[in-house]
């Protein structure tokens, strides 16, 4: 069994549903439910849940959130920027962790880690009112030493280092020295005894490259097993349709 824990992000599974415009993430219609799709997770061995809710509201909603708090037996942490509305939404529903992270209305998905040189004093208060509400938190960084000396000094519990550009490099040059700065950040995370988590990008492929990083705790994935889901499980599903289907008077 490997020491590694898994956080399993359910965003995906909102971006379906939406798809249809639910307005109403509870009513029989509105499918996928994260919900029960944490559920699965959770059963299938995933040591947490893992959500955005992001300003635009683009996948989970705020109702997603409180019914995840409600139902998730292991631990829900939340994803979000660094801003009031969201915020509130945190200090009133108490997940177990909040990742802060860089958000922007334009991107596709979390670009890049947090400034958090430029934005230390925002970070600095914000952190408190969590961890004064008995939230540990993470900032997602860039993994450079400079960054993991700041979050230290915020006092955070974990860093999650973004390992995009890993993921993406395009050349084995590239890739070398990504994976270079993260097993350094990684190191020097611990020496400061930050729990070291990473996520972003990591797939059923490059895994095995994450493991070259060290003193990693946790990692935090989502497109991917999501994606997955739909090829291990699509079969499945048209039988499913096909079994319903084989009553057809005629
Ligand atoms: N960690 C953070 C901080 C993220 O913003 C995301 C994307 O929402 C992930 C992990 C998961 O990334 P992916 O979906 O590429 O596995």
């Amino acid at each position: 069994m490997s020491g590694l824990r898994l956080g399993v992000n359910i965003d995906h599974v909102a971006t379906l549903r939406q798809a249809r415009y639910a307005t109403m993430p509870e009513s029989k219609n509105a499918e996928p439910d994260p919900i029960v799709a944490a559920s699965i997770c959770e059963r299938a061995g995933a040591s947490g849940i893992v959500t955005h809710l992001r300003g635009d509201r683009r996948h989970i909603q705020d109702r997603d959130i409180e019914r995840l708090r409600q139902n998730i037996m292991t631990k829900l942490n939340l994803e979000m920027g660094n801003t009031e509305e969201i915020v509130d939404v945190a200090l009133r529903i108490v997940p177990d962790e909040v990742c802060l992270v860089p958000e922007k209305r334009e991107e596709v998905t979390t670009e890049g880690g947090l400034d958090v040189l430029a934005q230390r004093k925002e970070l600095e208060a914000t952190i408190k009112r969590l961890q004064l509400a008995g939230i540990r938190v993470s900032l997602f960084i860039d993994p450079t030493l400079e960054t993991v000396d700041t979050a230290a000094e915020l006092g955070v519990e974990m860093v999650e280092l973004h390992t995009g550009k890993l993921a993406n490099a395009f050349t084995e040059k590239i890739q070398k020295e990504e994976l270079e700065k993260l097993r350094a950040a990684a190191r020097a995370a611990s020496e400061s005894h930050l729990q070291v988590n990473a996520g972003h990008g990591i797939n059923y492929k490059n895994i095995a490259l994450i493991h070259q990083i060290p003193n990693l705790t946790e990692l935090n994935i989502g497109h991917s097993i999501v994606s997955r889901a739909i090829s291990v499980g699509l079969g499945a599903a048209v039988k499913e349709m096909l079994a319903a289907m084989a009553n057809y008077p005629g």
